[in-house]
């Protein structure tokens, strides 16, 4: 297990506020470093072991412990790939941001599985970030769609399981795969100027994987929330390339949890936060409505991008 000064200077490098680590403390100081190195090694697979020794909500600082504590490995790495300085600082506050949402989840900070998982993602050098946008290393298309090429020159999509040879771009086809981290509007100028990262350090540096396409997979890519939103942050998004929906995906309760911070919650429950901003608004009457929100695909295929990536 770290010192306690070797996790106030990980979680500090990692941006984390000072009241953050202070909240940290106590929990800190009562672990047993021998139970600890016991429940960490087993790194996600210990996770039940991990919630049963802690329970209720605190085996979220367990995790936000043992999260931190991978931070020199993530640093050793950027090293032996000689990733330059700027993108171990776009990356740098990823932690924070969830953090934050932390805060807003269970009102102190920890790591739920999932985002725990995600923060070992990104200190393995899995996920990276250039500019607004991250993308993972290497991404394998799991969208169950294909893009084919129309005499006029125009691309259409079909549903289709399978790889097609005969496709521009399919299902089990290398990608660059889009995440979107909690760093305020989405704006199209900022997309596109990460975009234009993205593919240079991919074109210059990852020769051996030649991608297809650009894709992201979300809850933001529904297109009921260009109708729902006055901002138009998203709907600019989504016209970055070709939409299509992943089948079986209902993402309503993933909504409540992203814009309501209601871990497991479901609409029934949005009555118990605010609706104090514009997207809590848009989202809880269309809820109120009975609306449902579900997980849509973007593709943008690589031969798009050039004229995409001039057009800012
Ligand atoms: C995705 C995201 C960047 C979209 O933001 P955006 O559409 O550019 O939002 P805007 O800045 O235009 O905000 C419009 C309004 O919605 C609010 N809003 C935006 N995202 C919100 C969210 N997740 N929860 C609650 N309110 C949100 C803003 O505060 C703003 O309110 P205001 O009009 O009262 O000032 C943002 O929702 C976010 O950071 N989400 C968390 C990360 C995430 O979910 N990524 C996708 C993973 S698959």
């Amino acid at each position: 297990m770290i010192s306690w000064n070797d996790f106030c200077r990980y979680a500090s490098e990692l941006l984390l506020k000072p009241e953050y680590i202070e909240a940290t403390r106590p929990f800190f100081e009562s672990l047993d470093p021998a139970l600890y190195d016991r429940l960490s090694a087993k790194g996600y697979e210990g996770i039940p072991e991990i919630k049963a020794a802690f329970p209720g909500e605190e085996y979220r600082r367990f995790l936000l412990i043992m999260g931190i504590s991978s931070w020199p490995d993530m640093l050793a790495l950027y090293k032996e790939r000689n990733y330059t300085p700027q993108q171990l600082e776009d990356i740098r506050p990823d932690l924070s941001f969830w953090m934050e949402k932390s805060m807003a989840d269970v009102g102190f900070p920890g790591l739920e599985p999932r985002i725990y998982e995600w923060v070992r993602a990104v200190h393995e050098g899995r996920i990276l970030q250039f500019g607004r946008l991250q993308c993972n290393h290497r991404h394998t298309f799991v969208g169950k769609v294909a893009c084919f090429e129309n005499p006029d020159g125009t691309v259409r999509l079909e549903e289709c399981p399978e790889h097609r040879e005969d496709a521009l771009f399919s299902f089990g086809d290398p990608a660059i795969n889009l995440h979107i981290p909690a760093a305020g509007p989405l704006k199209r100028a900022l997309c596109i100027d990460s975009l234009r990262k993205i593919v240079d350090f991919f074109d210059r540096t990852q020769t051996d994987f030649s991608y297809k396409a650009v894709v992201c997979y979300s809850w933001i890519l529904d297109p009921v929330f260009p109708k729902i939103m006055k901002s138009t942050n998203l709907a600019d998004f989504q016209k970055l390339g070709h939409l299509y929906r992943l089948e079986g995906y209902d993402e309503t309760n993933e909504v409540v949890w992203r814009v309501f911070d209601i871990p497991g919650g479901t609409p029934a429950d949005i009555g118990r936060k605010p609706w104090n901003t514009g997207m809590r608004r848009a989202v809880g009457e269309y809820l109120q409505q009975g609306g449902r929100f579900n997980e849509y695909g973007l593709i943008i295929l690589r031969r798009e991008l050039p004229a995409l990536l001039a057009s800012e």
